[in-house]
């Protein structure tokens, strides 16, 4: 006999992350080490070799728990970004942050904004505590101040902003998230998660800690797996004010976050060079991709992030299926409602060539078979209102 789970899990659709390595090599009978991963955003570079070098002399204390109060970590953070540690936590990931905050602040019956095309664990945090999540629609691609600001009411506990915005790459800037910030009412915590904000430096973008400075109740969460290169450690951590952090803590797990990333986090954030080496490669990547896509005739936005988001006149679970089969791992967006579109991580410069070759074949495929001519992406990317 099968036990009725709670109610609310009939409205979840769980998370679906990029395919792993393993799984494509296990699927198709391929060589893990002929394929590239482009699908989640991390690092190809790797970690930073200070990060690894202390992670080998960690390994061997793994028998120990790790330090449950994080006190190196946080004495770093607390450094490098002139705050207390009292306002800082440390997540096993930044989506645990995302459920922590959900744990503390959402009851049944809440309501909570963020834009519809976003990140998607927003949605899932919300509907697993009972909230409601209310989602405005992106405009050209870019999240909607306006549209959500107007959408809170007296129910609204939290605001979710992903800036720049994953999957669609594109960035609110400091101008417009300043006046956003003066609309919202006091009784509501913006979550400014900025994943990707060691790729934007000079960009001008808000930092969310500049709000903190002011007094507004927001949760800024940053993150290890992107720049850092320590996805696989899984560490993130968010910025708050002294009372949203304790309740933070209140719901946290003992040991939420393990030894080694512990230690590979403090190395790594004294390795700045590595992080400007990632975001050189970053920016020398797009470029590349930019002027690959322009001469296939694909729509893109201009990207904030490690990633490039591609509109097209095709399926995209038919363009992930076929680079696949090339050993080129990509996302498709149909999961954020863009069935046409996918997302390419910037990868080492051969990775690049390797995508856009396997993605010139695809779009040949497709005009052999007479269904397409470039113009269409251009029309496709008109209709929605952007000039590509
Ligand atoms: C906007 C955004 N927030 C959070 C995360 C999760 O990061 P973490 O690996 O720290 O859990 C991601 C990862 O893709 C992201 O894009």
């Amino acid at each position: 006999m099968s036990i009725k789970a709670r109610r609310v899990l009939d409205e979840i659709v769980p998370y679906i992350p990029g395919k792993p390595i393993e799984e494509v090599a296990r699927e198709l009978g391929m060589d893990p080490n002929s394929i590239d991963k482009l699908a989640s955003n991390e690092n190809p570079l790797g970690p930073s070799p200070r990060a690894v070098n202390a992670l080998k002399k960690a390994l061997e204390e793994v028998n120990f728990y790790p330090d449950d109060s994080n006190y190196n970590l946080k004495k770093k953070l607390a450094d490098i970004f002139g705050i207390s540690e009292s306002q800082l936590i440390i997540g096993n990931g930044s989506v645990e942050l995302l459920l922590m905050l959900g744990l503390a602040y959402i009851e049944p019956g809440d309501e909570v904004v963020a834009s519809d095309q976003s990140f998607i664990m927003y949605r899932i945090v919300t509907k697993m505590l009972g909230g409601t999540i209310i989602e405005p629609p992106l405009k050209n691609y870019k999240i909607d101040l306006d549209a959500l600001a107007s959408a809170i009411t007296p129910k609204t506990k939290l605001v979710f902003i992903s800036n720049p915005n994953n999957p669609t790459a594109t960035a609110i800037f400091k101008d417009e998230a300043d006046e956003f910030m003066h609309r919202i009412p006091e009784d509501v915590i913006v979550v400014w998660d900025e994943a990707y904000y060691e790729y934007t430096p000079g960009k001008s973008l808000p930092d969310g800690l500049d709000y903190l400075h002011d007094g507004k109740n927001v949760v800024v969460l940053r993150t290890m797996s992107k720049a850092y290169g320590l996805a696989g450690l899984r560490i993130g951590y968010a910025f708050s004010k002294e009372e949203i952090i304790r309740n933070m803590m209140k719901v946290r797990l003992p040991f939420n976050v393990n030894r080694l990333a512990q230690i590979a986090a403090v190395a790594a954030l004294d390795d700045q060079e590595h992080v400007e080496k990632s975001r050189m490669m970053v920016e020398d990547g797009k470029r590349y991709l930019y002027r690959e896509l322009d001469k296939l005739g694909l729509f893109y936005t201009q990207s904030y992030t490690n990633f490039i988001f591609v509109d097209t006149p095709f399926n995209g679970r038919e363009i992930y299926e076929a680079l696949l089969h090339d050993g080129v791992i990509v996302r498709p967006l149909g999961v954020y409602n863009f069935p046409n579109a996918i997302r390419v991580t910037v990868g080492l410069p051969e990775q690049n060539k390797r995508f856009i070759a396997s993605l010139r074949k695809f779009i040949e495929g497709k005009r052999g078979k007479g269904e397409y001519n470039a113009s269409q992406t251009v029309e496709h990317a008109i209709g929605k209102g952007v000039s590509p």
